[in-house]
Formats: structure tokens, sequence, C-alpha cells
């Protein structure tokens, strides 16, 4: 339908979230900018045009019939990449077992370790992109992937190598693809002083593959501690990485205040933050990557992302889709469980895994918003009121996938 990428949409209810600044905070996410009747044009893959009875023509039009369209959704944390499952850990853990404790035995995201290892880096991709084909059915149309668990510098390396070319596969996923190197994801027992080589040895060969990549660490208790993260964090920035941290997802380290004071683009998890990082988190210009599903699949236990708001931090939201604590592809359920657990209101959920996911990726100016001039990565789903997008549970599915306005996915 949409070779040259050039069509019109007429007469959706166009959720553009293009008021204010960027990033969103407070009152300000609640915006989202909606045109009751509005229709866009795409020309060339990017937006083009976005207005009421455009007086506009393209080769292709779409017949919106009132039903919404989002910007594609940005999933900002997901580690996509694996290969192997952890369906007896899940057993183990629905019989009582903990998260930290499998981990500390050497299970957990070490078993993962072991699979993705003797895995060949075309099985990778492959497994990566076939996880990606089921994240777009709930609409989302950019994802961060993470490395992790390679852990050594030759399966970093090769997972890093995976996430690109499952990138840059067009023909088999046309999914945008931010990597991001997580290669102090857990502590390696049977390589010898791991955490100095990670730093030395793996964190600069990462780089030298794709410079600028961004370096995220698992700063907790049986994983990073917080001085072993600080100095990876100290080489990394050094390196010209951005950084990121998963922090306070089981215990509180100090790592918060630590990744906000060396300027952090994110940090992700903080179900276990404290009292006083919150106004911490609010005042910088760090976002809190809220991770509920992960939440709902271990313990129970969610980041105070109301108080994160109400506080005026910059709140984004991500599936975490990950084998261990968060095995699901759609930020739609993500979306439902921050509004019912984390006492998001949906305005502020959808704000949350768009325009602030895409600032979380550095992606701004590309994705997010439904203005002139981003790409035309747009979602028109089987649904006449925003709100619905987070009210059904599990669901509801993406009519129509649009990426630089192409199709990319159709269903409903
Ligand atoms: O963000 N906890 C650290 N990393 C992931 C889980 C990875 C895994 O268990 O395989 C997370 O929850």
């Amino acid at each position: 339908m949409t070779g040259s990428g050039d069509l019109l949409i007429r007469g959706a209810r166009v959720i553009t979230l293009a008021h204010g600044a960027v990033p969103r905070r407070a009152a300000a996410m609640r915006d989202l900018g909606v045109i009751e009747q509005g229709d866009v044009l795409v020309r060339g893959g990017l937006i083009a045009q976005v207005g009421e009875s455009l007086d506009a023509e393209a080769p292709h039009e779409i017949d919106a019939a009132g039903r919404i369209l989002t910007p594609g959704l940005v999933d900002c944390h997901t580690h996509a990449c694996w290969a192997g499952d952890r369906l007896d850990e899940f057993e183990r853990r629905l019989a009582g077992e903990d998260y930290l404790s499998i981990l500390r035995a050497g299970g957990g995201i070490m078993s993962t370790v072991r699979a993705t290892r003797a895995a060949s880096t075309d099985q990778l991709r492959d497994l990566t992109i076939a996880r990606l084909e089921r994240m777009m059915m709930f609409g989302t149309t950019t994802a961060e992937v993470k490395t992790g668990y390679g852990l050594s510098t030759e399966a970093e390396c090769r997972m890093v190598q995976a996430i690109l070319e499952a990138g840059r596969s067009e023909e088999l996923c046309s999914m945008r693809l931010v990597p991001t190197f997580l290669g102090a994801h857990a502590i390696d027992p049977e390589q010898p002083d791991f955490m100095q080589r990670t730093i030395d040895e793996t964190l600069p060969a990462v780089v030298r593959l794709h410079p600028g990549i961004t370096c995220d660490a698992y700063c907790e208790q049986g994983a990073w501690p917080l001085e072993q993260t600080r100095r990876l964090f100290e080489r990394a920035a050094g390196l010209g990485c951005p950084l990121r941290l998963h922090t306070d997802q089981f215990h509180s380290l100090g790592a918060t205040a630590m990744a906000i004071g060396m300027g952090a683009r994110s940090v992700d998890h903080l179900e276990a933050i404290t009292a006083g990082d919150v106004p911490l988190v609010a005042r910088s210009r760090t976002a809190a990557v809220l991770l509920p599903v992960s939440g709902f699949c271990t313990d129970g236990r969610y980041a105070p992302g109301r108080a994160l708001i109400d506080a005026g931090a910059i709140v984004a939201l991500a599936t975490n889709c990950n084998p261990g604590t968060a095995p699901s592809p759609s930020l739609t359920f993500a979306m439902a469980l921050a509004c019912r657990m984390m006492k998001l209101a949906p305005a502020e959920a959808l704000t949350a895994c768009t325009v602030n996911a895409a600032h979380v990726l550095g992606l701004s100016d590309c994705v997010g918003r439904i203005v002139p001039g981003l790409a035309a990565d747009l979602v028109l789903w089987d649904e006449r009121d925003v709100r619905a997008l987070a009210y059904e549970v599990a669901g509801p599915p993406a009519e129509l996938v649009l990426i630089a306005g192409r199709v990319a996915h159709t269903g409903g």
C-alpha cells in the first residue's frame, strides 16, 4: 500500500503529544494534544502536515473513521536479545524461591548467559526479531535492546552485532532499534577479575564496535556493587557513552544518587527507592524509567510512579522485556499496570511511553510525537477513547502500525 511512504490519514482522533517542552514533567504529562477530527499527511517517511480537514492529496488514503491515532510507542528498556528460556525458574519462583537467591546460586541471569553464549549471532538476531514482531503487535515502533547475557568480550560484542543486524534487516523487521551495553549485568564467577576485565576490555571493545553506545549496569546485591559501578561509569563517560542504571530494584545501595550525580540519562526500576531519593530524581534531568511488569512477575513491589510525577520527575515507562523478571512484549500491558499499581493516569502512561521514552533514548527529535518533521511512526487503534489503551489488560492489539510511513504490521 505505501511503497513510497506517502499517504494521508483522514478523520482520526489524533493524539499528537505536540504541546509543551520535551521531556514532559508533572501536569504537562496529561496534555496529549488531541485533535478530535484530524488528518495526518505523510511524505517521504516523515510527518508532513497535521491538522483538521487538510487540503492535501496523497497516493494512498486511510479513512480512520474516528479511531485513535497515536505516535508509535517507544519501549526504552528491554533485554529482548537472549537465547534459551527460564521456564524451570518460573516454576521454582511460583513455588516460593526468590529471584536473587536463584541468581546467587548460578541460575537466573547466569542461566540465560550460558544459553546466549551457546547461540550463534544469526540465531540471536532471529530470536530478537521474533520478539520485536510481538512488541509491534502492541504498538511498539522503537525499542531499546540491551546486551548483558554475554558477559565476555566476545559474547557481548556478538550480542551488539545481533542487535544491530536485527535493526538493519529491514525486510525482516522494520522496528527502530537502539542497542545498549549491559556488560555489567551480573558477576561471572568463572572469569577471574571479571569486573576489571569488563571495564578495561569489554567496554572499550563494544565502544569500538558501536561508538557512543549507552552504558548500563545492574547495581544490586549479588550483581554489581556501587564502587565498581562508579568505576565502570567513569570509564564509559570518558569513552563518550551516555549512562543509564538499573538501580533500587530490590535494595537501595546509594546508586540512584550516584547516577544522577554522574549525569545519567535514566535510573531504571526504583521499586526500592528511598523517600529521600524521590525529590533528588525530581529535581534532576535524569529520567525515572518505571518497569511495572517486573514487579508484577516477581514480588508485587512497584516504583512510586505517582509520587515521582507529583514531585516533578521526568517519568518514562517500558516493558523491561526479558526472560527472568518481565516476559512480556506489550507496552499496553505496562500501561495497564502503571495505571493500576503506580496510580498513573492513562494520559500520563501514554506520555511516559512516547515522548518521554524517546527522550531517554535521545530520539525526541525523531519519534514519540505526531508533529511535522518527525518520522511517520504511527499507530491506529480500534478504539475511540485513548484511555482504552491502558484500560484493557493484556491488550488492545494495534490495528495498523506504520514505521517511516510504511506498513509494518496489521492486526486487530
Ligand atoms: O531489569 N534485574 C536485572 N535485569 C533484568 C532481569 C534480567 C533477567 O532476569 O534475565 C531486569 O529486571
